[in-house]
């Protein structure tokens, strides 16, 4: 597809809907798993704007860093470490207003403030990525985030199987 994205001024829950079929078309035809996260992280980052979008996989004993936009970031969480090895242990997605306030953060970056991190499971339930979003602002995710994101995870996990 055309690489432009094209992004509308509007509330963040359009600004969701508005991106979720541009990145369907994004996909469409490619399998490769790397270039679809990249995608995916870019134009999550583009639309919005946030401080640091990407990907940290399970790659058997931790999460190592994947495709990301962003600063740059650790390159290794330890499945019981961090917001995101939370995330990974729970197999739940995590919403964390004030990241100092976040028992065990890791901060990557003085500037993240607040994140939200979604599992993205295999069929089988193994949580084999997540997907990590921080902000430099204070509570700047909520239930919208977690609908629009987890709808674009949804796509991850329905095409695994396809990607390699
Ligand atoms: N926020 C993460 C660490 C990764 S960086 O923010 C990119 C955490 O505590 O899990």
């Amino acid at each position: 597809m055309a690489e432009d994205l094209q992004k509308i001024a509007g509330s963040r829950e359009e600004k969701y809907t508005h991106l979720f079929p541009q990145v369907q078309a994004l996909l469409q035809g490619e399998t490769d798993l790397y270039a679809n996260l990249a995608n995916i992280a870019a134009a999550i980052h583009d639309v919005f704007g946030f401080f640091w979008v990407g990907f940290y996989l399970n790659k058997g004993s931790e999460l190592v860093l994947g495709p990301f936009q962003g600063p740059v970031a650790c390159t290794r969480i330890p499945f019981h470490k961090g917001v995101c090895g939370h995330a990974y242990t729970t197999k739940k997605v995590i919403i964390v207003p004030d990241v100092d306030q976040f028992p065990g953060h890791i901060a990557c970056a003085s500037a993240s403030k607040s994140e939200i991190v979604l599992p993205v499971r295999h069929a089988s339930g193994e949580v084999v990525m997540v997907l990590d979003v921080d902000s430099d602002q204070l509570n700047d995710f909520s239930e919208v985030d977690q609908a629009g994101l987890q709808r674009l995870m949804d796509l991850i996990e329905a095409n695994w199987e396809n990607w390699n």
